[in-house]
């Protein structure tokens, strides 16, 4: 078992950087997703801490060692990669078994080790077959099994349930997370599903453009994203996020008072606890975040704020019903509220909303930045 850690870390492709002064610690035993979109460079952060590739600047540690020098086969990681291959000539069983009989492991102990991952894979009864007989998420998971049935000091997972049904996605992911809490080994997955990021990683690497954009426990980036990106990401629908103006009541620049929020027609009192916070975009642009959860369609609570939206489209979801509405004088951004599954409204009516704004964040429009809410 090892803690895996990256510091300093760039890697340029001729001009692309796919990587560009990344740091990060991923603690002993711990499941750390890299979440981000295409390009976001996780392959690439997985690949120099396999030691498949060296970093253009920095020095990647397992351990307490400095891996820079150290090869692929000495650095004893398991990794699925994004792009598998199987060996088409051997059997699937041997196929899983490949690794084990590479490392000399006793017979018995290659035999019960496959028969073990195999059942939970769910390919028992086709470890004879090549993997050209097999499905295309049959053989995503024999490269699974492939890694797991291994003894490594680290897990590297690389988009490894992108060809399984959403059905099998989904146990498997659930099998993983069994997996880890069993092994309580270390494991880097990267994967740019949202929900697999959420419901997996104890620690969440938020990555855009070979940048880490954040990291911290999925609730953590869920409730205190630094910036608009991360915002934007983790949920859909998503924090709705929209222009807005600062202001106090009478439009001046006064150090007290109330503070309020302009967006389209709508005006919206910021909580007090906020405004210290806020006050310095007072008379300025910011953009306004709130979670379609923290939308409501009764007046539950009477520190909520009634706003009238126009009804653009609502989306039946069976549990939920997803209203995408306008705001008045707000062309160009959609509201969504995620309200109860039995809620109504023709398209093009005009219905009352309660907003919830201690849920409330506040982004700075230039620097895309979070506002602290605690000074
Ligand atoms: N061998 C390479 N040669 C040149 N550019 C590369 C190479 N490998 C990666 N890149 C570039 O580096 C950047 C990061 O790529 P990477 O594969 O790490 O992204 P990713 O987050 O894994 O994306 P995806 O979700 O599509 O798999 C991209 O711009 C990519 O084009
Ligand atoms: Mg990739």
């Amino acid at each position: 078992m090892a803690s895996i850690a990256l510091q300093d870390v760039s890697k340029n492709y001729g001009k692309v950087a796919a990587l560009a002064d990344v740091t990060l610690q991923v603690d002993d035993g711990e499941l750390m997703v890299l979440l981000g979109p295409s390009g976001a460079g996780k392959s690439t952060l997985l690949r120099l801490i396999a030691g498949l590739e060296s970093p253009s600047a920095g020095e990647v540690f397992i351990g307490d060692q400095m891996v820079n020098d150290v090869a692929p086969k000495d650095r004893n990681l398991a990794i699925v990669f994004q792009s598998y291959a199987l060996y088409p000539h051997l059997s699937v069983g041997e196929n899983l078994a490949f690794g084990l009989r590479m490392h000399k492991a006793p017979r018995a102990e290659i035999e019960q080790r496959v028969r073990r991952i195999a059942g939970m894979l769910d390919l028992d009864q086709h470890l004879g077959r090549r993997p050209s007989a097999l499905t295309g998420g049959e053989q995503q998971r024999v490269a699974l099994g492939r890694a797991l049935v291994r003894d490594p000091v680290a897990y590297l997972f690389d988009e490894p349930l992108a060809n399984l049904d959403a059905q099998l996605r989904n146990e498997m992911r659930l099998e993983l997370v069994k997996l880890h809490r069993s092994l309580g080994r270390t494991m880097v997955y990267a994967t740019h599903d949202q929900v697999a990021a959420m419901t997996l990683g104890e620690r969440i690497c938020m990555m855009r453009k070979g940048r880490v954009e954040q990291v911290g426990m999925p609730l953590e980036l869920y409730r205190n994203p630094v910036n608009v990106f991360v915002a934007g990401a983790l949920a859909h629908p998503a924090m709705n996020l929209v222009p807005c103006h600062v202001m106090t009541a009478d439009g001046t620049k006064r150090e007290d008072g109330a503070l309020f929020i302009e967006t389209g027609h709508v005006r919206l009192r910021v909580p007090t606890p906020y405004t210290p916070a806020y006050r310095t975009y007072n008379a300025q642009e910011a953009i306004f975040g709130l979670r379609p959860e923290d939308v409501h369609a009764e007046p539950s609570d009477p520190g909520w704020q009634a706003i009238d939206v126009e009804v653009v489209a609502l989306e039946t979801r069976g549990a939920e019903t997803v209203l995408i509405a306008a705001i008045p004088g707000l062309a160009g951004f959609d509201f969504a509220a995620r309200l109860g599954r039995h809620y109504r409204a023709p398209i093009g009516s005009m219905q009352r909303l309660y907003l919830d704004l201690a849920e409330m964040h506040l982004f700075d429009p230039r620097t895309t930045m979070a506002v602290p809410r605690d000074i």
